[in-house]
C-alpha cells in the first residue's frame, strides 16, 4: 500500500511504465508535483523525460501505472478528458509553418476547447506572451528559430491549463529569446501555475525549479531540492551538475 497523498498534490504519478516495442523507455516511476510548485524533470538524453511528459499529457497511450489528476484517475484511454487540463509544450517544435501566429494559436485554441470568443481573447494573451503581437499576422515560415519557440510555448499555454509541461522550451535559441521564455515562465510561476520543466540547462533548473526529480535510463534515481539531493550523495555542497553527473555517470548516451 502506498502513503496516502499529500493533500496538495495535483499529479500523482504510481509506478508509471511505457514500452517502445521491447524497449523500456520509463520504468516503475513514482513522484507528486504540488499545486503552484515548479517541478523539474532531469536527465540525460534518452533518460524518459519526454516519453514521461507524452504519457501525462495523453499523447501516448501505452503506459501502465496510476496517474491522478486533481484527485481524479486518469486511465490511458482518457486523452480527451485531459484536454484544457494538461497542456504541453513539446521539444519538437509543433506548429503550422502555413499559417500565421494567430491562426496557429487560435487553432490550438479550439482543440483544446475554448469557445471562439475565449480562443481570440487567448491568442491575443499568447501573442503578448510570445513578444509577437506586431508579428500576429505573419507566417511561422517567416520566424526566426527564437520566434517560433516563443510561439510554441504560447500556443501550449493557450488555454491557460492548470498543469503545464515543458519539455525543453529553451533549446537552441538565442540568449535574448531564451531569456523571454525563461521570464514568461518565472511570472507564470509566481502567478501560482504549476509547471513540469525537463531542460539540460542546470543553471535554468535552479532558478525556477522547487523541486527536481533526476532520471536515467527510465528510472527515478533521487527527488527533492537541490539541497536535498546533494545531501543525498553526501556531498551538501555541490552544484546541481556536480549532483547531476554523480547521479547519472559520465559516459556518453549515444545508444
Ligand atoms: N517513438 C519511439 N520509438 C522507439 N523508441 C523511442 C521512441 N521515442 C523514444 N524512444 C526511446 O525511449 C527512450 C526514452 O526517450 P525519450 O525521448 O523519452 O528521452 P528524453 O529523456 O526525452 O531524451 P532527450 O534528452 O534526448 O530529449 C530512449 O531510449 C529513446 O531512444
Ligand atoms: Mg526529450
Amino acid at each position: 500500500m502506498t502513503a496516502a497523498p499529500p493533500a496538495t498534490a495535483l499529479l500523482e504519478v504510481h509506478n508509471l511504465s511505457l514500452f517502445y516495442g521491447e524497449r523500456c523507455a520509463v520504468q516503475d516511476l513514482s513522484f507528486q508535483v504540488r499545486r503552484g510548485e515548479c517541478f523539474g524533470l532531469l536527465g540525460p538524453n534518452g533518460a524518459g523525460k519526454s516519453s514521461t511528459l507524452g504519457c501525462l499529457a495523453g499523447l501516448l497511450n501505452t503506459w501502465q501505472g496510476e496517474l491522478q489528476f486533481g484527485g481524479d484517475a486518469i486511465r490511458p484511454a482518457d486523452d480527451v478528458s485531459l484536454r484544457g487540463k494538461i497542456g504541453l509544450v513539446p521539444q519538437d517544435l509543433a506548429l503550422y509553418e502555413d499559417m500565421t501566429a494567430v491562426e496557429n494559436l487560435i487553432f490550438f485554441a479550439r482543440m483544446a476547447g475554448l469557445s471562439k470568443a475565449a480562443a481570440k481573447e487567448g491568442a491575443d494573451r499568447g501573442l503578448e506572451l510570445a513578444g509577437l503581437t506586431d508579428r500576429a499576422k505573419d507566417r511561422v515560415d517567416s520566424f526566426s528559430g527564437g520566434m517560433k519557440r516563443r510561439l510554441n510555448l504560447a500556443v501550449g499555454d493557450v488555454h491557460e491549463p492548470p498543469l503545464l509541461l515543458l519539455d525543453e522550451p529553451t533549446v537552441g535559441v538565442d540568449p535574448q529569446s531564451r531569456n523571454h521564455i525563461f521570464e514568461t515562465l518565472e511570472s507564470l510561476s509566481k502567478s501560482g501555475r504549476t509547471l513540469i520543466y525537463t531542460t539540460h540547462y542546470m543553471e535554468e533548473v535552479e532558478r525556477l525549479c522547487d523541486r527536481i526529480l533526476i532520471m536515467n535510463e527510465g528510472v527515478a534515481l533521487g527527488c527533492g531540492t537541490h539541497a536535498e539531493l546533494a545531501t543525498s550523495i553526501d556531498q551538501p555542497n555541490a552544484t546541481l551538475e556536480e549532483v547531476f553527473l554523480n547521479m547519472t555517470g559520465r559516459s556518453l548516451r549515444d545508444s
